[in-house]
């Protein structure tokens, strides 16, 4: 019996589940998926998947806990993947985020106030060779200096509302 208002999933997410729901190691494919899909894993769909897998809410939960890679807050309208892979990181990748820490306020797996940004850490991206490396909604900028990093974030500024 469902015990929360009606969710409504994406199409993309109910068609995935359908393919995945008997396999094994399902529960990571699925969530995944929703992350793909929301960029977190929101509650109620955390709830609707738990009841389209028939597996308990609280074992979705210890699963998205315990890898660190799941969210549960709504990342900003732009998302800042910081590398710290081993080139990016002895490539100064630390030094990118106290960086962005002093230009937006907030550290990592933090939203500014303005729902503008996120910041998050991540390990190689496969680019190994421009390190350090960081993402904003997926797009790489590489060879990074900290003095670059005022301009790449003001180019996403203009597109916020
Ligand atoms: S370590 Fe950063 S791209 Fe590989």
């Amino acid at each position: 019996m469902q015990t929360q208002q009606d969710v409504k999933l994406d199409q993309s997410l109910l068609d995935f589940i359908q393919l995945w729901k008997d396999k094994k190691g399902k529960e990571i494919m699925i969530l995944h998926k929703v992350q793909e899909v929301y960029g977190y894993v929101p509650r109620a769909v955390a709830m609707e998947v738990s009841r389209l897998i028939d597996m308990p809410l609280a074992k979705i939960y210890g699963i998205i806990t315990f890898y660190h890679l799941f969210k549960l807050t709504k990342p900003g309208r732009h998302r800042i993947s910081v590398c710290l892979g081993t080139a990016c990181y002895l490539k100064g990748g630390n030094d990118i985020i106290g960086e962005l820490e002093n230009i937006l306020g907030i550290g990592v797996n933090a939203v500014t106030d303005d729902g503008s940004f996120s910041v998050e850490i991540v390990r190689c991206v496969g680019c190994c060779g421009l390190a350090p490396v960081l993402l904003v909604d997926g797009k790489a900028f590489g060879n990074l200096k900290k003095e670059d990093l005022p301009k790449i974030l003001s180019e996403y500024s203009q597109t916020t509302q």
